[in-house]
């Protein structure tokens, strides 16, 4: 039996992985160790929540004393670390928070472990520390590092804490590198989750730049079993990408969106990119591929379930759409959407 502490468990990835792993492995007991902000939400954990062998935990992983209390008091031997500020333009506009939970907590994070002897961390980091990908490349696992937003960079500066660890102190430790997921339970400001529940209340969407930028589309139930892979089969020190391997421009994205929804093309609206946006994303999972991981959704079949959902839960998304949230979207999206065009224009 492992004693697993899943951090940033309330949030999207989090929340789907600890629901993976409270059915493929009952034999475990799990604790969910979460500060809670604005992206954490607890109504993502109602399947687990009266599980005998599930425990939920308030904190914030740069608090190095309520860390080393629960290593104690659970018995932890596993780590996987997934909580962090998220959202690209939101480290933009204040990028402290990020340094701080994504470097700093990282960091006190591992220090605790390191002090408690835990058997295995596992930490999840992201394509973004890769940057921006130029002409056909596909990053793999040894590129370089070349963040170019503050959370892509503050995300880099974890990794290498998580490399030193292993290195200084001989710790048991894997990173995964997943690409942009999407699916059920994602809040609502990141790409595909903000322009379902846009358009549903047929509001502007607001695409930056030429929506012609790339990214590499991952299914949540995909990333969390590319996680789940490494965490059991990974070689202690090394990352593995978890690569959707479907890169889209963002317009086919929107537009295929719009065709689900039965909303028109109308909606859309070009508004002034963003700062330092990076244009195309793009990975290849062949490492994470010979330890035996197979994603299982197609693009479509997994949109499709994530517009499916977003419609059956109206309940879950209108509340989070009110109070800071629309500060934040009127911060990020008034002017932007004063000097916007729309298709032709
Ligand atoms: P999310 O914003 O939905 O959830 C983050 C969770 O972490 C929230 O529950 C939040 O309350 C918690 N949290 C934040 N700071 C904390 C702190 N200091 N201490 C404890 N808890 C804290 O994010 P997500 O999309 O689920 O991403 C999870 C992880 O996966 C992150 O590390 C992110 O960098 C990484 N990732 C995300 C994507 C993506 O497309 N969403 C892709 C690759 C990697
Ligand atoms: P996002 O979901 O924020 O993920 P990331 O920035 O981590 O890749 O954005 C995905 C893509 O969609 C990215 O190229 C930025 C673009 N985008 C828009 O065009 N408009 C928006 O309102 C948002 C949130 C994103």
């Amino acid at each position: 039996m492992k004693h697993l502490l899943v951090t940033g468990g309330a949030g999207f990835i989090g929340s789907e992985f600890v629901r993976h792993m409270a059915s493929t492995h009952p034999d475990w007991k799990i604790v969910c160790f979460d500060k809670l902000t604005y992206a954490g939400n607890l109504d993502n954990l109602t399947p687990v929540q009266e599980l005998p062998n599930y425990a939920f935990v308030q904190g914030d992983i740069a608090d190095r004393e309520v860390v080393r209390y629960t290593f104690e008091q659970h018995q932890i031997d596993t780590v996987v670390n997934f909580a962090a500020e998220s959202h690209v333009d939101r480290s933009i506009l204040d990028p402290d928070a990020f340094v701080i939970s994504n470097t700093v907590g990282v960091n006190i994070l591992l220090d605790a472990a390191r002090q408690h002897g835990i058997e295995r961390f596992l930490h999840v980091s992201t394509d973004e520390v890769y940057g921006d990908i130029e002409g056909d490349h596909l990053s793999v696992e040894n590129d370089p590092f070349m963040p170019n937003s503050p959370y892509a960079a503050s995300k880099a500066g974890g990794e290498l804490l998580v490399r030193a660890y292993h290195v200084t102190h001989g710790m048991n430790t894997v990173i995964t590198r997943g690409s942009n997921t999407y699916g059920k339970y994602q809040y609502p400001e990141k790409l595909i989750p903000f322009f379902i529940t846009e358009a549903l209340e047929d509001k502007p969407l607001p695409l930056y730049g030429d929506g012609r930028q790339v990214r590499d589309w991952l299914y949540v139930h995909d990333h969390v079993t590319g996680i789940e892979t490494a965490l059991l089969h990974g070689q202690s020190g090394e990352a593995y990408n978890v690569a959707g391997e479907n890169r889209q421009h963002n317009i086919d994205v929107v537009r295929l969106l719009l065709s689900l929804l039965g909303k028109p093309e109308s909606l859309i609206r070009y508004v002034p990119d963003r700062e330092g946006h990076d244009a195309r994303y793009a990975m290849t999972a062949q490492k994470l591929k010979a330890l035996g991981w197979e994603r299982q959704y197609t693009f479509e079949a997994g949109l499709k379930a994530t517009v499916d959902w977003y419609l059956a839960h109206p309940e879950w998304w209108r509340k989070i759409k009110t109070g800071a949230y629309l500060e934040f979207y009127q911060r990020q999206y008034a002017e932007r959407l004063k000097a916007s065009k729309g298709q032709g224009e």
